[in-house]
């Protein structure tokens, strides 16, 4: 068993349930590989005492993500700090010669995403992706499957999104994620939008141009002093691309919702695929639910499957229980480093998102925002 000793820089709200995955590693029975925390970085030393107090394993605490990166014990880095420290921080660990598990949107903009891929070009020994822990849902994994036996036939469309809800009220205090200084000028997109994006990309579905519906909906909010202040960042995007599907070269439709104000949404993540052979979809709203249709020239009839715990990695839960959101991140930390140790993901859609995904993502973001700037349709540029 080969043991990848960590550093995390960024211990907020994410950084927690990487570290809690990490201390349950013995729910996973069939890997060669696992995680030992040795360091952690955040710039407020509150948080740390958590992990200090929760990882004997840990030699370093410090507020310098420098420090981190200098301590000969850090071999790989997960890294979870506002989109405007992406990119240096992503190119300084990548320069220290740590594997990295960034989070999206890898990058604030466009230029920073660029700089971080050109830094990954220029030290290929490092292995470098980004988050996304949805796929890793068993009814994902069961639609990577089929994606990958050809079992849709023709795709007709494709319809994903991440939907929040909780800005919605209007006393909600703004925060990092809603201005643009920190968050980006990608709004809503630049947080929710690689969830929506991972699955069409990994299957080798190309956006070649987008016509983009962005909102800013709440236009001031509660600063928590007694202030209104600006709320600057799009709330809610509606993106529809024409698609090109990389293997037959037909194009089709594919929606994208990425909302922070869908009302009645808590945290709802779907997947959406019509296809001439068969369709199906999934959507956190109920989680165990995937709904399939097999068409071949009977009746059409859904469908509807209960997923228990069917994951890529296998695991200790019996396979009638539920899954949830420690789980994916425990799936997905599982996909990071099976394809660190091993050269290749477990299959297909059981890895994190590339880096060549995360440029595409940054591609079509930028498109959709001239889309709504000029109220056109805007073609992708070519990598
Ligand atoms: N995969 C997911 O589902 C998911 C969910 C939430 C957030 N994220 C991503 O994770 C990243 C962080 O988001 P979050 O919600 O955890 O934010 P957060 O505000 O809760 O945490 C950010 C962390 O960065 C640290 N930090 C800020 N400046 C720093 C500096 N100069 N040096 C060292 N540490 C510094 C803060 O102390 C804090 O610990 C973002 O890229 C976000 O998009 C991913």
């Amino acid at each position: 068993m080969r043991t990848v000793r960590l550093g995390i820089i960024g211990c907020g709200l994410i950084g927690r349930e990487f570290a809690s995955a990490t201390a349950r590693w013995s729910h996973l029975t069939e890997m060669n590989v696992r995680p030992e925390i040795v360091a952690v970085c955040r710039r407020h030393p509150e948080l740390l005492k958590w992990y200090t107090d929760n990882f004997d394993s840990i030699e370093l605490a410090t507020d310098d993500h420098r420090e981190l990166l200098a301590c000969d014990a850090v071999e790989a880095v997960y890294c979870a700090v506002p989109h405007n420290l992406h990119e240096q921080f992503y190119c300084d660990t990548i320069e220290a010669g740590k594997h990295l598990l960034g989070e999206k949107p890898f990058g604030i903009d466009k230029p920073a995403n660029d700089a971080i891929l050109s830094c990954i070009r220029e030290h290929p020994e490092v292995f470098v992706r980004c988050s996304s822990q949805m796929p890793f849902c068993p009814a994902v994994q069961r639609i990577g499957d089929m994606i990958e036996a050809g079992a849709f036939g023709r795709i007709i469309e494709v319809n994903t999104g991440f939907l929040h809800s909780s800005d919605l009220n209007p006393d909600k205090p703004i925060n990092w994620k809603r201005t643009i200084a920190i968050n980006g000028e990608y709004g809503c997109m630049g947080d929710l939008g690689m969830h929506a994006c991972h699955v069409p990309f990994r299957a080798g579905w190309r956006p070649l141009n987008v016509r983009a519906c962005l909102s800013n909906i709440m236009k001031v909010r509660p600063d928590g002093e007694g202030n209104s202040v600006p709320c600057e960042t799009w709330d809610n995007a509606v993106l529809l691309c024409e698609c090109v599907d990389g293997q037959t070269g037909e194009t089709f439709p594919w929606t994208m919702k990425t909302q922070r104000i869908a009302p009645g949404e808590m945290n709802t993540w779907y997947l959406e695929i019509l296809g001439t052979r068969a369709s199906a979809r999934f959507s956190l709203k109920n989680p165990r639910l995937l709904e399939v249709m097999e068409y071949g020239g009977g009746e059409q009839a859904w469908q509807k499957i209960d997923m228990g715990y069917q994951t890529a990695f296998k695991a200790i839960t019996g396979g009638i229980f539920e899954f949830g959101f420690p789980d994916a991140i425990l799936q997905m930390w599982a996909g990071f480093l099976y394809e660190l140790a091993n050269a290749r993901p477990l299959k297909k859609f059981a890895g994190c998102v590339t880096p060549e995904e995360t440029a595409l993502s940054h591609r079509l973001f930028t498109a959709a925002l001239e889309s709504q700037e000029t109220c056109t349709t805007v073609a992708l540029p070519e990598a």
